[in-house]
């Protein structure tokens, strides 16, 4: 992360005035085709923050995130791993869907590194307004963005890492269970859970 965090200050205007800025961010060329900044949510007082990659078709509509596909898996695995989704602060690395059109259809694109960096400030502010106890990274895209490129989410995933003052746990993308064979996709989900189940057992 950015080599130092704003001072903590957590209260819920802060977040409020982050995610007031964050809905008129030109900082990248994303804005112009999103529909709308997708803010992170949840209790301003979280002890998880999960940090996902960008929001996807239906979050860019609906302006929430993790409420499409991926959502849905997500949720399924935190409840079986005694998560409530209500008691996480979910985010992103990325606040505007990148997307290519394909006829009718809104394709998702990995953000590119400059999207990653111009986005950066929004998330460094909910860390510091939130300050959770506990991080978990969703997928490659967002621990790379967090743990530098190199790092292999296969390798270390469901692991607990030590990342600028945080416990961090890195796991895989929710979509990637749905991107499986359907033959391993129990599977999947149960490694997913499993290492949210890591995560579970950290709350404070
Ligand atoms: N995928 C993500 O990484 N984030 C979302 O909010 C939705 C899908």
């Amino acid at each position: 992360m950015s080599a130092s965090l704003p001072p903590a200050t957590g209260t819920p205007a802060d977040l409020d005035a982050l995610r007031r800025a964050a809905a008129c961010c030109t900082n990248c060329d994303l804005y112009r085709e999103a529909t709308q900044t997708v803010f992170g949510e949840g209790p301003h007082s979280a002890w998880l923050m999960l940090v996902g990659e960008q929001p996807g078709d239906r979050e860019d509509r609906e302006g929430k995130p993790f409420v499409g596909p991926a959502g849905r898996v997500l949720d399924a695995a935190l409840e079986r791993a005694g998560i409530e989704r209500a008691e996480v602060y979910l985010t992103n690395v990325v606040k505007h869907f990148r997307f290519e059109r394909v006829g009718k259809r809104r394709i998702h694109r990995e953000p590119r590194v400059t999207h990653i960096k111009a986005c950066r400030p929004w998330l460094d502010g909910e860390l510091a307004a939130v300050r959770p106890a506990v991080l978990a990274t969703l997928g490659a895209i967002a621990a790379k963005a967090l743990l530098g490129p190199t790092f292999k989410v296969t390798a270390q995933r469901g692991t607990v890492l030590g990342w600028a003052g945080f416990r961090l746990v890195p796991t895989v993308h929710p979509s990637s269970i749905l991107r499986v064979p359907p033959e391993t996709r129990d599977e999947a989900l149960a490694a997913l859970v499993r290492d949210l189940g890591v995560v579970a057992a950290l709350r404070p």
